[in-house]
């Protein structure tokens, strides 16, 4: 399903890149399956399996199979293979991130409420020598303190919130920008 149409939301906007984005690609020459993969993971974090019927005011009407039709789409026109999944279950994004580091160039990552709480997914993501891209549907900034703090922003290179769901696909330029960069 195309973005856009009828439905009207308001978000506001934060885009945020670190200057540095892919100075963790040189560290330490780790096992990536081929450093020429494009093969980018995208993982949704609790509860947004539910998207389209939870608190529409805040997350809009699209559903998952939408979003994830969204990126099909736009992976196409940027070359990329992607891999999609959702969990409830911490452990289960964490074994993703671990399949990630292996065979992947990149990940996009939602971790909803575990952005705020989970130091596990945080140490997952510090074995992955690939770029990173936090993407928040709402604009976590206007909402409760609590979602005001990301464990996850400390190893992401951009973090992109209050996009709505349009944020998966920018997140995915900026995914192959920084795979075809770290080529080079
Ligand atoms: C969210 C924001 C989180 O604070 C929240 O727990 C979510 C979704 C977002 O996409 O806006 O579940 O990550």
């Amino acid at each position: 399903m195309i973005l856009g149409g009828s439905k009207q939301q308001r978000f506001d906007l934060i885009v945020s890149f670190s200057d540095d984005p892919i100075g963790r690609l040189q560290t330490d020459g780790q096992q990536k399956e081929s450093p020429m993969s494009r093969i980018a993971y995208i993982l949704n974090g609790p509860n947004l399996n539910l998207l389209g019927k939870r608190q529409p005011a805040i997350y809009g009407h699209e559903t998952l199979a939408d979003v994830e039709a969204d990126c099909g789409r736009v992976a196409q026109e940027l070359s990329l293979e992607i891999k999609f999944h959702q969990s409830n279950a911490e452990y289960q994004i964490i074994d993703w991130i671990h399949e990630a580091r292996e065979h992947a160039s990149g990940i996009v990552i939602n971790p909803a409420a575990f952005t705020h709480t989970s130091v596990a997914i945080l140490d997952a993501l510090n074995t992955c020598e690939f770029p990173i891209i936090e993407v928040h549907i709402s604009n976590v900034h206007k909402r409760e303190a609590f979602r005001h703090h990301s464990y996850v922003s400390l190893v992401a290179s951009g973090i992109i919130a209050g996009f709505g769901t349009q944020g998966y696909q920018l997140a995915l330029h900026r995914l192959a920008r920084l795979i075809d960069d770290a080529k080079k």
